[in-house]
């Protein structure tokens, strides 16, 4: 059957009903991609597969909770919703409040937005405002706001949004035809590991898979409020998508970890930039710098002889978010092209052939 987005396929784990308005741009069925040359990097037996988020409507996991959210704030009543974001939660809520007809109010930290989610948010008409603060201070904004006034908070503490992103672990275990034996994803406000642990426990529960995967979390050096155990106050990282000192979902983070028997490490900018030059130049998978941390965190652990075990295994990387998000980050890791006269004899010199 036609896909038609991710409610329409998992509603009878999510809480939706008949009576739902489904908002949905089709999201989910993201593929689930073998990548020969990483794997060859972490072990001889162990296979890893990227699940490339990045090809969501738009370019983000973040629809999955987003079609979730905007559902039931459609069904509750609502007229606005509101968020803070690093950037792609809010390009999400703003295209999904479009569709919907709501109104989209968004809180962004002043100047640490990639381009193209900024981009995103304001050609589907939210009304962005940035403020002279992190986003940590934009949360806490927001959430005094949306208790106060009649505005539905769609930031992942919103529990609707962690039930739609449930179905990222649902989709993993359907395309591998089981469930991995390690997940490794990115953590900033710690959702997304929460939703994805949350959602291998639901699918045991119903006897769609045995076992539990293992949770490999892994957030920037400079923002790993969850490794270092404290609040980071200012956070520092060019994956400015996980660019956060105090996560939402902190706990819930720590239970994946614990019940999973996994851990949360932290990777270096230098790290993530490293594995999102392999992904872009080796697989073809083009992300952006908060995404190439799941693969940089599994190369950490593999240089640490972390994976020693003798069977065969899998590991799928969550890849989060879509590379054209943030531009000026590819833009800097690259050699600007040659410029040379339109002439024959000019390009075969330039590639060789002369
Ligand atoms: N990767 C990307 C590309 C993200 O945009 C985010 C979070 C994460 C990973 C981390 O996921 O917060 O669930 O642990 N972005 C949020 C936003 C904070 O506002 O777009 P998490």
């Amino acid at each position: 059957m036609k896909w038609q987005g991710l409610i329409n396929k998992y509603k009878e784990y999510l809480p939706v009903s008949n009576k739902t308005p489904i908002v949905s741009l089709n999201e989910g069925n993201t593929p689930l991609i073998f990548a020969p040359h990483i794997s060859s990097l972490i072990g001889e037996k162990i296979k890893v597969f990227l699940k490339y988020e990045g090809l969501n409507p738009t370019g983000s996991f973040k629809d999955r909770g987003m079609t979730m959210a905007i559902s039931k704030a459609l069904e509750d009543g609502a007229h606005a919703v509101m968020c803070a974001s690093t950037g792609n939660t809010s390009a999400s809520a703003a295209a999904y409040s479009a569709r919907a007809g709501l109104k989209c109010i968004v809180l962004i930290p002043k100047g640490a937005i990639a381009l193209g989610k900024l981009a995103q948010a304001l050609i589907h008409k939210a009304h962005v405002i940035a403020i002279d603060g992190n986003f940590d201070d934009a949360l806490t904004l927001v959430k005094e706001i949306t208790n106060k006034y009649p505005v539905t908070l769609v930031n992942s503490l919103n529990p609707y949004r962690i039930e739609g992103q449930t179905t990222g672990a649902y989709e993993v275990c359907d395309q591998l035809g089981s469930p991995p034996d390690i997940l490794s994803i990115p953590v900033g406000n710690a959702g997304n590991i929460t939703a994805y642990w949350k959602g291998f426990k639901r699918y045991q529960e119903a006897g769609k898979i045995e076992s539990l995967p293992k949770m490999l979390g892994f957030q920037a050096a400079g923002a790993a409020p969850i490794v270092n155990k404290k609040i980071i106050e200012d956070p520092k990282t060019i994956a400015t998508a996980i660019k956060i000192g105090n996560p939402a979902s902190w706990q819930s983070a720590e239970a994946a970890r614990d019940e999973s028997n996994g851990l949360i490490d932290s990777v270096t900018d230098e790290e993530i930039l490293n594995a999102y030059k392999i992904l872009s130049s080796k697989e073809g998978v083009f992300v952006e710098p908060a995404s190439a941390a799941s693969v940089a965190g599994i190369l950490k652990l593999a240089q640490n002889n972390y994976f020693t075990e003798n069977d065969e295994y899998n590991i799928v990387c969550v890849l989060t978010g879509h590379g054209l998000k943030d531009p000026d980050r590819a833009i800097k890791s690259i050699e600007e092209p040659v410029i040379i006269p339109a002439k024959v004899e000019s390009v075969l010199k330039e590639i060789g052939f002369e």
